[in-house]
């Protein structure tokens, strides 16, 4: 007997259910995540999601040809529109969009520009660092050797002094900066001075924090004297999953460049390219709001968990200046005796997604409409399901009906 339709029904349920869910059901807090905007979730089914094209000279059996593929000439504009818009939100006049992923972009990025054997200081992981730069990840991959550069205390920040005294005693060949756990904005510029004058380079992997960077908050990468700025297009940036690469550097991006064809890649997803080019467009326009409103709502939320009794990690700079807050995990144990896994699965009973590390994301939630006058009681909603494990779906629920269109788009 042929099950096939009853497959189909089954996977065509499951999605519905799933888009029903993350779409309209919840309040997503993972810092991860983004909603796309309407146009920009419609191109990702355009018929773009089936084509190739690859521009570029080519000598095939004696004949120079342009691209290997035919009938690419409206996908080749829509790259060069998501590329230009890329280059302008992010001040370099080079830019990428084909990478699939974050990590995808810090392989593209990153290979061409160290080759076997070359030193890399990185943020370690249990100092907020991307788990792709341990020892044991990209750097065994390439035949990197890397060296922790050092974020300190519970909120992981990177201290001039110390990342300065790090450079000058190991004399990279490249300075990794960029985190998982991202509250504050680095002293870019005079880590970069340095770097540059030994002789390192400067790489910035924005993956977390890019669409703040869009909309001019948190820091400037490139005018800041990062020679490459990278990273994905789904958390604080609300594309769709993907990656980009720009830099200022004409020799350094010409390198990168070359991994983009039969290196790193060979397709690359122009449907993505221009679901990532509109919403690129729509961050021209809305970005500055956008931004402005994540870190206010960082700001109110943790200051209004803290004040309801949730252990939230403090700055020099208040609680954050990105879409991302940190549970203080050992005071939260302590006091609570629970830790963010736990936590994280009472909140999804009521409704409140966030990751089981103890990040809470305030990015989605932007778009979704909700400002700083709000975190208060979102912050009640949190504490009550989380600490006093009440289960709130309902009344959750009923307050995500009142926010039914995207902010920003
Ligand atoms: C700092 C950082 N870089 C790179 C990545 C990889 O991103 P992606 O999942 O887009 O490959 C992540 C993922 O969380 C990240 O936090």
């Amino acid at each position: 007997m042929d099950e096939a339709p009853g497959r189909e029904a089954d996977l065509a349920r499951a999605l519905a259910a799933h888009d029903r869910w993350r779409s309209r059901g919840v309040f997503n807090l993972l810092p991860s995540e983004n909603a796309l905007s309407p146009t920009a979730r419609r191109y990702l089914s355009s018929d773009l999601a089936g084509r190739y094209t690859l521009p570029g000279e080519v000598e095939f059996g004696g004949e120079k040809i342009s691209n290997s593929y035919g009938g690419t000439k409206f996908a080749d504009q829509v790259e060069a529109i998501a590329n230009g818009s890329a280059a302008r939100l992010f001040h370099g006049r080079f830019a990428t969009t084909r990478p699939l992923s974050g990590h995808v972009a810090a392989m593209a990025a990153l290979a061409p520009l160290l080759p076997r054997g070359s030193k890399i200081l990185a943020i370690p992981p249990t100092q907020g660092g991307y788990d792709g730069y341990a020892p044991g990840f990209l750097p065994a991959l390439f035949g990197w050797n890397v060296r922790p550069l050092p974020a300190s205390g519970p909120g992981h920040l990177v201290v001039l002094e110390e990342a300065l005294e790090e450079i000058r005693r190991e004399r990279p060949n490249a300075v990794l900066l960029g985190q998982s756990f991202f509250l504050f904005p680095y002293p870019l510029k005079e880590i970069a001075e340095e770097a540059h004058r030994l002789g390192s380079l400067v790489l910035y992997d924005a993956s977390h924090v890019l669409g703040l960077i869009a909309g001019g908050e948190f820091q400037d990468p490139l005018r800041e004297g990062a020679d490459v700025l990278y990273g994905s297009t789904h958390k604080s940036l609300p594309g769709p999953q993907g990656g980009l690469i720009v830099s200022d550097r004409e020799e350094l991006f010409r390198q990168i460049d070359l991994s983009m064809t039969w290196r790193v890649l060979d397709n690359a997803h122009w449907n993505r390219i221009a679901s990532l080019g509109q919403t690129l467009l729509e961050l021209e326009r809305f970005g500055p709001e956008y931004a402005r409103t994540i870190v206010g709502n960082s700001q109110a939320l943790g200051k209004a968990l803290v004040e309801k009794g949730l252990p939230v990690i403090q700055g020099p700079d208040g609680f954050s200046r990105s879409h991302q807050l940190l549970l203080d995990r050992d005071v939260l144990r302590a006091r609570h005796s629970v830790g963010p896994g736990e936590l994280s699965l009472r909140w999804e009973r009521s409704r409140l997604l966030t990751d089981r590390v103890g990040r809470l994301g305030t990015a989605e939630v932007a778009r979704l409409g909700l400002t700083p006058e709000m975190m208060p009681r979102l912050a009640d909603l949190l504490v009550r399901s989380g600490l006093a494990k009440e289960r709130l779906a309902k009344e959750v629920a009923s307050w995500r009906k009142e926010f039914r269109n995207l902010r920003f788009v």
